[in-house]
């Protein structure tokens, strides 16, 4: 089958922030404890950080790292985890029914994104705690000194402030599972009180406002229009959190999901717009999609964890090549909303549905869906350019009209490269990409990576890598002319220069 498509310098979706190409690491299961932080294991630093798994951190070129959490934020005490690491408080943790013993806390986080060559995004407890805790953060992190908790933060040895620029205002408020869980207006009340203070303390702040933790809830998209309600003039974006899983084994559907986050963020996307026209607001919110990636695998298994153990290995989902797939077609709707979404954030880095897993005290290794993040994140810097798309459609259980060609492309003028990403989610046609490129003549192509399987169900493990991509994609460029093979579901990375 033949699928169309033109691309053209000038069509510009927006300058593309970095920031989208961030993860996140939660205190829960073996992100922190065995993942990122081991001492003792033999690739761990004087500071316990594995330079095993810091090298795949930094392969993924992570910008930015959201913490604490997720569920685990929202009964957290910041304060139990500075000071001497003998006097921290072991505490029953409520979201994941764990001993959380606080030997890894807000600094060691700090030095480890550091390392990581990535900068923080910062949750703020909004279900057991509220403005004061918030406030004392800031000034603890952002505060030069000569205050109480700026003091401590340099009696604990970091004389510079951590400059924390990114803060979420809680995680999931509206979700009944969250420790705290709020009304719209419950939440957007406190939200409201606590940005407004944050900011006092640091005018410099980036603030994020809790949208819903999936377009599934009821209470999706109100929630997001009564909270914006109180806290629009207060932040700087809203949050989208979703997970997807090929739960009832149609992967028909489930590759094609990309259609339902498309259409969440555009609702959400429509919302901010909503309020902003009812404030006589001249700001547009913008989105931080903080919280995606697929979940499912280890579902079954969560429920036979004993409590109150400490990291136990929790929400270790081993990903298949097709999930690999539905990674890649993501990254593209999420940079078709680039100038909107300027913030995202693959949940979670390490372990816990992580594209790096660890064994404790042994290996590191990629899952597959490292590889299309990795391609988005090394090669989709610079400018979104939207592709005009003629694609054979199919139906499937859940999804009508759904294009077997997913694309988008991204130009770095820097480094005078267009990428071509490109997704052919068929499961029985290859495609034949014929796409028209305007205004990069003299372009050729530089490399073709393929990440391709026969096997949708394979999966990489630690002693190998059973998906990992090649560079042997069948593509020509001739008079502006880029002609390609996408075999049936694989995923393409076209560079041109
Ligand atoms: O990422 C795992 C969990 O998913 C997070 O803790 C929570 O915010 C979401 O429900």
């Amino acid at each position: 089958l033949n699928a169309r498509m033109t691309l053209d310098r000038d069509f510009r979706i927006a300058e593309i922030d970095p920031r989208i190409y961030g993860s996140f690491i939660e205190h829960l299961g073996r992100a922190v404890y065995g993942g990122i932080y081991e001492p003792g294991h033999p690739e761990a630093d004087e500071r316990g950080f594995r330079q095993d798994v810091l090298r795949l951190v930094r392969e993924l070129g992570v910008p930015i790292v959201r913490y604490p959490g997720g569920n685990f934020v929202s009964g957290y005490n910041w304060e139990d985890g500075i000071g001497p690491k003998e006097a921290r408080p072991r505490r029953l943790e409520l979201a994941w029914r764990t001993i959380e013993t606080n030997e890894f806390g807000t600094n060691e986080f700090m030095d480890w994104v550091k390392a990581a060559g990535a900068q923080a995004m910062m949750a703020v407890n909004l279900g057991t705690r509220g403005i004061d805790e918030a406030r004392n953060l800031v000034e603890y992190c952002n505060h030069p000194g000569g205050t109480y908790w700026s003091d401590l933060r340099r009696k604990h040895g970091y004389e510079q402030p951590h400059n924390i620029k990114v803060w979420c205002l809680g995680n999931e408020m509206d979700g009944p599972w969250q420790i705290g869980h709020k009304t719209a207006a419950e939440y957007g009340r406190l939200a409201q009180e606590t940005a407004k203070v944050m900011k006092w303390v640091d005018p410099t702040i980036e603030l994020v406002s809790c949208g819903s933790s999936s377009a599934k809830m009821p209470t999706f998209p109100e929630y997001e229009a009564v909270s914006l309600d109180f806290t629009y003039d207060h932040v700087d974006y809203v949050s989208l959190h979703q997970y997807f899983g090929n739960r009832s084994g149609d992967t028909a559907s489930y590759l094609a999901s990309t259609l339902e986050m498309d259409h969440f963020i555009r609702t959400v996307k429509a919302t901010c717009d909503y309020i902003k026209a009812k404030k006589r607001s001249k700001k547009t919110l913008n989105l931080s999609f903080d919280e995606w990636n697929v979940w499912f695998h280890s579902n079954e298994a969560d429920k036979k964890i004993e409590p109150w153990s400490i990291a136990p290995p929790q929400l270790e989902d081993i990903y298949t090549f097709e999930d690999a797939l539905l990674v890649g077609g993501m990254l593209i709707t999420l940079l078709k909303h680039s100038d909107r979404v300027r913030m995202a954030c693959l949940a979670q880095l390490v372990n816990v549905i992580a594209p790096i897993m660890t064994e404790n005290g042994g290996r590191a290794w990629r899952q597959t869906i490292f590889y299309p993040f990795l391609h988005a994140s090394k090669y989709g810097r610079g400018i979104a350019l939207q592709p005009v798309i003629d694609s054979p459609k199919y139906d499937t259980a859940e999804f009508t009209d759904v294009p077997a060609l997913e694309s988008i492309a991204v130009h770095n003028p820097e480094k005078d490269e267009l990428t071509v990403f490109a997704l052919n989610r068929s499961l029985g046609d290859a495609l034949t990409l014929k796409c028209a490129i305007r205004g990069f003549e003299g372009y050729g192509v530089l490399e073709h990576l393929v990440l391709e399987h026969d096997d949708l169900k394979a999966v990489n493990g630690p002693d190998g890598e059973r998906v990992k991509p090649h560079a042997g994609g069948r593509s020509q460029m001739r008079d502006g002319l880029l002609e390609a093979e996408l075999p049936k579901h694989s995923w393409h990375v076209i560079r041109l220069g």
